[in-house]
């Protein structure tokens, strides 16, 4: 699994062949993105990357078996499942079809790359045989390059550029992971970040639920401080939580959010360790601390001793969804 994290700068470099693949003939009213779980993550990534660089126009991830009801012919659908045969992503679909949305498919095998033959959809495949949450860079800039002909948000140059920094910290982002891992052993985290990085901070629970087969919890500022905060008041067992402070260094006044609420927890008896983003811009920076917690929960299974590969869960809640829906 360690060696598929390794494949990341690889992967940004190779989803580049998808944009050649990309023609979009319309002007869509509203971006609505469709996906579960590693794949879902992908389009609240894309969105945050998006309104970074002045995206105009509305983005809505659907992580549902059904579309909003605005969805019309006037907007592109675009559904995402790595496996291509998610239900409730395969349901977005059939729907959009029905109310004759623009569509794109991107997966990389499955129910959804028959269905694109069978509803001419135009399809953008990627690699087989890695793990949804580990294709996240190759999902990523695709769908960015479908993006990209609304209008341009990343450049090729952006995404080279971002390989070549990984590839040179990569041995820096292990070791910082195997600290922080030490640090999160036999704790409950609390990650916490402001909203600009919320997907990310997300992303962090996922891959510690997924991987190192554990609850977490995620604190988003500065809603954290108009609710959570109060249930400190009352602290249930604070030894057991641990914050994972998710910070980007040049955002001072966020940073001293954070800071507060690292004060305020430790107040109560609860230890924070801290996870600075690195890189030149914001692409940069949550490829980096995306990849930082996936060595850090794979280091965290290593610490518990369990199989980061495997998770039987979500095969027994996919059985469970699937009966009910069809
Ligand atoms: C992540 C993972 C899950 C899946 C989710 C949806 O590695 O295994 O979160 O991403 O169950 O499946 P896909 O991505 O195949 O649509």
């Amino acid at each position: 699994m360690r060696e598929l994290y390794r494949g990341w700068p690889d992967q940004l470099i190779k989803a580049l062949e998808n944009w050649n693949k990309v023609e979009l003939d319309v002007d869509p009213r509203t971006i609505v993105i469709c996906g579960m779980g590693g794949s879902g993550i992908v389009g609240d990534y894309a969105r945050a990357i998006a309104y970074s660089k002045g995206f105009d126009k509305p983005i809505i991830v659907v992580k549902d078996y059904t579309l909003p009801s605005f969805v019309n012919e006037n907007d592109l659908v675009i559904v995402i499942s790595y496996s291509g045969s998610t239900i409730e992503t395969i349901k977005c679909f059939e729907e959009a079809i029905k109310r004759k949305c623009r569509t794109y498919i991107i997966a990389s095998n499955g129910i959804l790359e028959e269905r694109a033959s069978e509803t001419s959809t135009p399809f953008l495949k990627v690699s087989k045989g890695l793990v949804p949450r580990v294709a996240l860079p190759e999902m990523l800039v695709t769908l960015i390059g479908i993006l990209n002909k609304v209008k341009e948000i990343m450049s090729k140059d952006e995404a080279f550029k971002c390989s070549v920094f990984i590839k040179e910290n990569m041995k820096a982002i292990e070791n910082r992971a195997k600290y922080i891992a030490e640090q999160l052993y036999a704790k409950i985290p609390i990650i916490l970040t402001y909203e600009k990085y919320a997907p990310l901070a997300w992303r962090i629970k996922n891959e510690l639920n997924e991987n190192a087969k554990i609850p977490s919890k995620v604190e988003i500022l500065p809603e954290w401080g108009h609710h959570d905060i109060v249930g400190w008041e009352n602290p249930i067992s604070p030894g057991i939580w641990h914050g994972l402070l998710v910070k980007d260094p040049e955002d001072i006044n966020t940073s001293k959010l954070i800071d507060f609420a690292n004060y305020l927890l430790s107040e109560k008896g609860v230890r924070s360790t801290s996870m600075e983003l690195r890189g030149d811009n914001f692409f940069e920076k949550i490829i980096y601390g995306s990849l930082l917690a996936g060595f850090t929960s794979i280091s965290l299974a290593d610490l518990y001793g369990v199989d980061p590969l495997v998770t039987q869960s979500i095969a027994k809640y996919k059985g469970v969804i699937k009966s009910i829906l069809s």
